[in-house]
This record gives C-alpha cells, structure tokens and sequence, in this order.
C-alpha cells in the first residue's frame, strides 16, 4: 500500500486505516467461511448478527435510550430532507436555516405543509449561528442543522424543543449528545461513520402515531424501523462499515474522548488562523459556534490560495479548497483525521505565512 495522505475531504471523508483494513478482509471473507460479507443475503444469520451488532454499539457509543429506534436507509440525507416532512408534517414546522443544507431541507419540507424559518444567517453569508428567534406555537417539529458542513458553523449549545429533529451529518459521533434532548437525529455515514449510500435515523417512538397516511411502506419510519430497515436489501456493506467504524470509535475511547480529539485538531488549525488575523480570515464571525468538523478560511486572493493549496498537495494534505459558492480553504477534520494530519497543516500555514506575507 502507497503512503496514506491527510486528506481533508468535506466528504466522502477519510475513514480509520483500520475500519478500512478490516472492512475490506471482510468483503473478500467474512470470518473464513469463504464468501465476503457483501455477498450473502440480508436476512441470513450472518447479517442478522451485524445488525443486531450495529445497532447494540451505536446504542451504548450515544447512550440512545430505549423509546427510540435506530433505522438505517439509502438515498443519502437529501432523500431524508423529504421523508421526514412527508411523515412528520402535519400543518407547519419549524426551520433554522444556518447554512445550504439547512435551507435545503426546509425547501424540500414545502410540499408537504408551511415552513416556517424562523430565522437565517443566508444575509450574513452563514457566518453565525441566528439567535433571537421563538419557535411557533403550533409547529409539528423543530429542524436544525448542527454542524453547517460548508459554511464552518456549529451549534455550540443544542437549542431545546420538546420535538427536535436534526441533521447531524457532518458531526455524527464526533462530539457527545443527549438523545433524549432529540426527537429525531439523522445523517448521511460518509463523513464520519462510514461509506455513502447508507444513512443512520435514531427516531423517537412517539413520533409514529402522527405519521401521515399518505406514505408508503418503504418510506414509513414506523415500518422501516419494525422490519429492522430491512423492507428490501439495505446497504449491507455500508452497514457492515459503520459496525467497524462503531468498534474503532469504541478502542478510541468512546464519543467522548473523540471528542476530545477533535477539540484538540480544531483548534491546532484555529490558532493558525488566529496567529496570522492579516493573512488568514476565518469566515465565521460566531466564534463560540466555529465548526470542529470543517475548518474555514481565507487568504488574501486566489493565487494565494491556489499556491496554499498546490504546496499542501506536495506535503501530502490534499482536498483543502472551499466549497465551490465559498472559495478559500475549507479543512475537514472528521473523527479519522489523527491529531498529526493537523498538526502538519498548521505548520504548513505557518510557513506558508512566513513565506509569501508582504
Ligand atoms: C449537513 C449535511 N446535510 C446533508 C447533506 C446531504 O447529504 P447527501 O449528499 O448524502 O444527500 C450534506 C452533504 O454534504 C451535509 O453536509
């Protein structure tokens, strides 16, 4: 095997060398019984085992308590921006936009009732969690973004709603959360648990009374989460990778000391910007809200950052531009980023400002 990079990617992401080592024995065979794990049915005890194995670790790794559900789906979070509202959406809901994922969810709820957005930084550029706003008295749920993947925003302290939903794509396990402060969690793996294609729902029981009559079968939390998100085939590979990537979080020390890490790697990368403020701008002026999971930046122009970009390359950090609508550096530090990949940018910034400042 080549040398692996620090790669930085927003996502897919990097994911641990050994998630990946012993993903990949498994696919070529499962256990030595001489076929992969990709290659046998979906309702065999094999695979009953993994589930059964999945879903006990991410229980005990969150602490997810036993009135809610674990519910595994495709389609990526984008799918789930309009199943949600399809079966949670009765009258209105309350949405927070912090960022392009945020409004995109609140866009997709439309069809399905009136969205209210009680509040948007989009005038600001998503530089800022919004404060100020009340939520409705009526609304069927509360919507947030926790962590604005693009823009580099987080919400720091959770707001409390006693019917929560929230994207937490980009920091799924990367940072220590009440379950029960939630009605419904949600996210895309391919960050920070595990491959694209498989999403993970932890969904409040109480919430199914209320799912609208309308929706069928496969895209009905209620039934999904009875037939152990096995309607049809599951992505049983990705499934199978969140299992290894839920055992590795687990020798890492559980969520907590995760998070830990991750604190650390962030503010390797803050203190960089902050100890050159004329050269690097973060873009986020909601210091207390700065993401842990993606890192963003300015440099004085283009050519800078092209340069910053291609002298990353040749040091081994790749997959450090902006979002495309965001320009500059955007550094991804999700769970499988080792404190050194970090470590190694921030010196690179160093130099760099030491080099090419005027
Ligand atoms: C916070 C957040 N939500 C939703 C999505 C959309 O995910 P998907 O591409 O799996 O639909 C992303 C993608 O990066 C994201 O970062």
């Amino acid at each position: 095997m080549g040398k692996r990079v620090y790669n930085f990617s927003a996502g897919p992401a990097m994911l641990p060398l050994e998630v990946l080592e012993a993903s990949a024995k498994a696919l070529v065979d499962y256990q030595g019984k001489g076929y992969g794990i990709a290659e046998i049915s979906h309702r065999s005890k094999d695979f009953d085992a993994v589930m059964d194995e999945t879903k006990s670790r991410a229980r005990s790794l969150m602490g997810i308590p036993d009135g809610y559900d674990i519910v595994f789906s495709q389609g990526g979070a984008s799918q789930l921006f309009i199943t949600i509202p399809w079966n949670f959406l009765q009258g209105s809901a309350d949405y927070v936009v912090t960022g392009e994922w945020a409004k995109k969810a609140a866009e997709a709820a439309k069809p399905y009732g009136t969205v209210n957005v009680l509040a948007s930084s989009e005038s600001t550029g998503f530089d800022r969690i919004p404060t100020g706003w009340k939520p409705s008295a009526n609304a069927s749920y509360f919507h947030i973004c926790t962590n604005n993947t693009i823009y580099g925003t987080r919400w720091s302290t959770m707001p409390e709603h006693p019917v929560l939903f929230a994207d937490m794509s980009s920091e799924f396990m990367a940072r220590v959360v009440d379950v029960k402060k939630f009605a419904l969690i949600y996210g895309g793996a391919q960050k920070n648990l595990g491959p694209s294609g498989v999403c993970m729902s932890i969904v409040r029981k109480d919430l199914y009374a209320k799912i609208n009559k309308s929706v069928p079968k496969l895209f009905n939390y209620q039934v999904l989460a009875e037939q152990d998100s096995r309607i049809n085939t599951p992505p049983t590979f990705g499934i199978y990778m969140l299992l290894e990537t839920y055992r590795w979080i687990e020798k890492q020390g559980g969520i907590k000391a995760i998070e830990a890490r991750n604190e650390e790697k962030a503010k390797l990368i803050y203190d960089a910007i902050d100890r050159a403020p004329d050269f690097y701008k973060g873009t986020v002026s909601d210091i207390p809200n700065r993401s842990r999971m993606n890192i963003t930046f300015r440099l004085p122009n283009e050519a800078l950052t092209d340069k910053f970009i291609k002298e990353a390359e040749k040091q081994g950090m790749t997959a450090l531009k902006g979002y495309r609508t965001v320009g500059g550096i955007r550094a991804s530090t999700y769970n499988a980023m080792p404190v050194e990949g970090c470590v190694a940018l921030a010196k690179h910034m160093d130099e760099f400002h030491a080099a090419n400042r005027t």
